[in-house]
């Protein structure tokens, strides 16, 4: 029994030395201490052994067991280390190559839009206000000066969400007008940006779009100020010398009542595609408060007067950027929104 296990001892020394990989070690493994293996085979032995043959090569067979059992899972880890060091020295990275570039998001053109002539009405002294897109009769058409079954209410094609308690989805950001100076006594400068709803669509028109609502209210507000606040904001949201041309018009909440027409941005007011010929644009509505609505929210009209103006969103947009279908901001593809 000394000599055999002396024997494997002494092949297990050398074929432990010339094991390279990790399928050698493994066999040795399986040769000598898996199920059938030599030294499982010696222990399964023991059983027929004296009690003191036991006592002498219990020790020894299970010493020898031990040790192979080490030295194996000592090449082991030897092998896993140098496979490793192997592969990184192959896989070296090179530090000096530029990074991948990761995709980010950008705000939406419509977004970009509000933000922009936020920013421009704020160097005017507006603050920024908001108001509900669920909304009564009362805040969307009555308060502001439409009459009950006035034609004026068929200009807007309204969504009614139930009738008993006239709610309704605003049609223009118009209604945050009358929460504002229901609000705040004056001075009021507010620009209200926001969704409105309308059931019409098609190439043209989207159910929903957005709007900025103008709103100044304060001792001797006059039509020069609106025309001046006007021509300051389009200069600055479309070229520095764009004019502006005020066409007399009809608006419920205001009186007098304008549309504003740009210069065309595309042809400089030469005549194209985009402005019909005609060189002009229209971009807003506006008009002074009139004054059954600062009655309505009790402002005493006597006293106070005011300018106000809404415009598209989406129009903005496709003229800043020469959009030719609004079906494109609300398709939301990346190569379309990644231009802004
Ligand atoms: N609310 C109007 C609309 O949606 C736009 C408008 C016109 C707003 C004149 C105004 C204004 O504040 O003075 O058609």
């Amino acid at each position: 029994m000394h000599k055999q296990v002396e024997t494997i001892q002494n092949d297990f020394a050398s074929s432990i030395q010339k094991c390279l990989d990790l399928e050698t070690a493994d066999k040795i493994r399986v040769d000598l201490l898996g199920k059938k293996g030599t030294v499982t085979e010696l222990l399964k032995g023991m059983k027929d052994l004296s009690i003191e043959d036991k006592k002498i090569y219990g020790p020894l067979l299970n010493q020898l067991r031990d040790s192979i059992n080490s030295q194996i899972e000592a090449k082991i880890s030897q092998i896993n280390k140098e496979i490793m060091n192997k592969q990184l020295l192959s896989e070296k990275s090179d530090f000096s190559l530029p990074s991948q570039k990761t995709k980010t998001g950008t705000l939406h053109p419509i977004t970009q839009v509000i933000y922009e002539a936020e920013s421009i009405f704020k160097e005017l002294g507006f603050v920024v206000a908001e108001g509900p897109e669920v909304e009564t009769d009362f805040y969307n058409f009555e308060a502001l000066n439409f009459p009950h079954d006035h034609p004026s209410r068929d200009m807007h094609d309204t969504f009614y969400l139930d009738t008993k308690e006239n709610h309704l989805l605003r049609t223009h950001t118009s209604n945050v007008q009358i929460h504002v100076m229901k609000k705040m006594a004056p001075p009021v400068k507010v620009i209200m940006p926001g969704k409105v709803f309308r059931s019409d669509s098609d190439v043209s028109h989207s159910p929903v779009f957005h709007q900025i609502e103008g709103l100044y209210v304060d001792k001797n507000v006059s039509f020069a100020n609106l025309k001046a606040t006007l021509q300051y904001f389009t200069q600055r949201f479309f070229l520095k010398d764009t004019n502006i041309r005020l066409r007399p018009s009809y608006f419920p909440f205001t009186e007098p009542s304008v549309e504003v027409d740009v210069q065309c941005v595309i042809c400089g007011g030469k005549g194209c595609g985009v402005c019909k010929q005609t060189g002009w644009l229209e971009v807003l509505g506006a008009g002074m408060v009139d004054p059954n609505v600062l009655k309505n929210v009790n402002i005493d009209p006597e006293e106070y007067s005011g300018f106000a103006f809404g415009m598209g969103v989406e129009r903005l947009a496709m003229l800043k950027y020469g959009i030719d279908n609004i079906k494109l901001y609300y398709d939301n593809h990346a190569y379309f929104l990644e231009q802004f």
